[in-house]
């Protein structure tokens, strides 16, 4: 892998627009970024009413640009404009390129990709932008398994620059390749990594919040706990950051751990809690802190 991450070249094809299935907190996230370096973007809405909210997200990320006056008004219009919606498999035909950032359930990105193959073109490559399922597993029933690969970004998209690609065995050089160079030009830094529950950042990292869950248990603060993580160099604390992840998705990536790796990986009987109680964080506008009021996306 660490060949790869040095030897991937140019492609004569490279990828000039996508497709976004799943338009939670990581595909608004991608869909800015897609819309901001590609030429075209389509997104799988499950339902078109959702659209106007869907956009007017995605816009809000732009909001910092115009500020900044590194983009104008103009500009970020002409970019919005790239995107076009459906909520029916329709219409990706032409599209080089396909991610999937819907809801951290291996049956039912399963069931997606079966839909997605029988509409799009033989060389479009499908990516998964799950946090913990292994991508051998979740292409168990692809055929087309040379053009399946996990691309996982980190939220929020637009300020994080890491991207763990994750092939299997049977991806392609041509579909890593391509992958990289659509993701270097887009200002990311894509890197290679082995396939297996969690890849590299989320083994690291859910021990981190598990950690912190278990100390606020044993009775100290969540404002402290944080602060004192801050000045620890951390750009935000442990719980401001399962906030902005999700804790459903936080429960759901330290389930899929603790199958994979057993008692290494417990999970927080809190976070447990707080998925019962629909205390999902940001998006919720409730979780290890209060939202009412306030912007839905505490760090853009
Ligand atoms: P989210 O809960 O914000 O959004 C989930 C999306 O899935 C929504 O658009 C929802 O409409 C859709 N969805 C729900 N049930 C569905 C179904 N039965 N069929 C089709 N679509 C369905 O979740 P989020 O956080 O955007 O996560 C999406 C994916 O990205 C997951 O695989 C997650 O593990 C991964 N991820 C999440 C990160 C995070 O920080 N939240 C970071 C990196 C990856």
């Amino acid at each position: 892998f660490e060949k790869l991450n040095k030897s991937y070249e140019k492609t004569s094809n490279p990828i000039s627009n996508a497709v976004v299935l799943g338009n939670g907190v990581m595909g608004k996230g991608i869909i800015y970024l897609f819309s901001k370096y590609l030429k075209d973007v389509r997104i799988k809405l499950r339902d078109l009413t959702q659209a106007h909210e869907i956009l007017k997200d995605v816009a809000k990320i732009y909001d910092h640009s115009i500020k900044s006056r590194s983009m104008s008004k103009n500009q970020v219009d002409f970019k919005l404009n790239k995107i076009s919606y459906t909520d029916k498999f329709l219409g990706f035909k032409n599209f080089d390129f396909v991610i999937e950032a819907i809801i951290e359930d291996e049956k039912v990105k399963k069931e997606t990709y079966k839909e997605l193959e029988n509409v799009i073109g033989e060389n479009t490559i499908i990516a998964t932008n799950t946090s913990s399922i292994s991508i051998e597993k979740l292409g168990s029933e692809i055929k087309n398994k040379e053009n399946f690969l996990g691309v996982h970004f980190f939220n929020p998209v637009n300020l994080m620059p890491l991207v763990e690609i994750i092939p299997t065995e049977q991806t392609s050089k041509e579909s890593i390749n391509k992958v990289c160079e659509m993701l270097i030009s887009s200002g990311k830094t894509p890197i290679v990594v082995k396939d297996c529950a969690g890849f590299i950042v989320n083994r690291i990292l859910l021990p981190y919040l598990n950690e912190a869950a278990f100390i606020l248990e044993e009775g100290s603060r969540i404002e402290r706990i944080d602060s004192i993580i801050k000045d620890f160099g951390m750009p935000m604390g442990p719980f401001t950051l399962a906030d902005t992840v999700g804790i459903d998705i936080g429960y759901k990536v330290a389930s899929i751990l603790n199958e994979s790796y057993g008692s290494r990986m417990p999970i927080a009987s809190l976070i447990e809690k707080m998925y019962n109680a629909k205390l999902l964080g940001a998006k919720t506008k409730a979780g290890f802190y209060e939202y009412a009021g306030r912007d839905k996306y505490p760090n853009s």
